[in-house]
């Protein structure tokens, strides 16, 4: 398969990144981070979650986030919902677009939302139809596609399975999450053509953590299956509460080093995108997690 002219990256650092930062972050710097990703040219941004504070507590401030961020034409600014509750405080939020989260993994399922696959996907379903009724676009991830931290293997006719179940439920996009970055180029390639074999390659993304530093390579793996969208995190921020010792995602500036290298455009400014993910970096007196922005910065 050819490779893409333009890749689409949703950035996910203000949502999968901070959700796992043990000490308190303040709005103010939220709202900046978010500023700055759009002042950069990333053209969609997770900026929260509507999710139990109890579960979750650094993403309790979605709504002042929401109320703060300086909203850019032809930004889609995006946030998790895990049930009905959720999806209606995202919209009292002035939300336009959510994503609801499964996973492949019974044990991880039971562990991040507290019920069984089945049981989730049942509770997306009434906020599928009231996303219909406010014409707002809802897209599901699925989680542990390439292994899970408590059931070790996971068979890509699983992920395939939970995947046909949220696209034939109206999500416009799924998002193939690697929750623990334990996947490696092949096992990504069979992983895309077994799912690809119930919905078009166009309409799904890849969720690469990086934690066993693979990946870049399997965002390559993916182009060559055809595959156009790619989730990361600016900075390399984060990792998920209930995946222990999971790393954050691919940082977005080592994605559009990359990219920017093969010649396919993204529409972000590299070195504004690096000044992002120095600033909040700072903020959270952390070393950054982008090779390229460390390379950059130090030379
Ligand atoms: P539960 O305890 O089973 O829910 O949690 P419940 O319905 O029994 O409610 C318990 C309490 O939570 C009640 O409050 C509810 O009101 C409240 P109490 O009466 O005890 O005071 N509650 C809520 N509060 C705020 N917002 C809500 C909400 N719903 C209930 N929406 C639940 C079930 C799903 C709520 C919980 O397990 C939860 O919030 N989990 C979220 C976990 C999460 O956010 N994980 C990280 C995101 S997923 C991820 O990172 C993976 C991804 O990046 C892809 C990848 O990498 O693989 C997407
Ligand atoms: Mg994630």
């Amino acid at each position: 398969m050819s490779l893409p002219q333009r890749v689409r990256l949703v950035e996910v650092g203000p949502r999968d990144g901070l959700q796992n930062e043990a000490r308190p972050i303040d709005v103010a710097d939220k709202i900046r981070l978010v500023d700055d990703l759009s002042n950069a040219g990333l053209g969609y941004i997770e900026v929260g979650s509507f999710v139990s504070p109890k579960w979750v507590p650094q993403m309790a401030g979605s709504a002042e986030v929401f109320a703060g961020i300086q909203r850019k034409d032809g930004v889609t600014y995006a946030a998790l919902a895990p049930n009905f509750r959720g999806f209606e405080d995202a919209l009292l939020a002035g939300v336009k677009e959510v994503a609801v989260f499964a996973a492949a993994s019974e044990a991880f399922s039971q562990r991040n939302i507290n019920c069984s696959i089945s049981e989730s996907l049942d509770r997306f379903l009434p906020i599928m139809e009231a996303a219909r009724l406010h014409g707002i676009r809802v897209r599901g991830y699925v989680s542990c596609v390439l292994g899970c931290p408590y059931e070790g293997e996971v068979a890509p006719k699983q992920v395939a399975s939970v995947a046909n179940e949220l696209f034939s439920m109206g999500c416009y996009e799924v998002s193939l999450g690697d929750t623990i970055g334990t996947g490696t180029p092949g096992a990504t390639r069979t992983l895309i053509d077994t799912v690809a074999a119930n919905i078009p390659r166009g309409k799904l993304a890849g969720h690469f953590h990086d934690t066993y530093g693979q990946a870049l390579v399997n965002i390559y793996a993916s182009l060559l299956e055809g595959v156009q969208v790619f989730d990361s995190s600016v900075a390399g921020l984060g990792g998920c509460p209930y995946a222990k010792g999971a790393t954050g995602n691919v940082a977005t500036e080592d994605v559009v080093y990359m990219l920017d290298g093969m010649g396919i455009e993204t529409g972000i400014d590299l070195d504004a995108l690096i000044a992002a993910g120095q600033r909040i970096s700072e903020v959270l007196g952390r070393p950054n997690g982008s090779r390229v922005a460390k390379a950059r910065l130090s030379a």
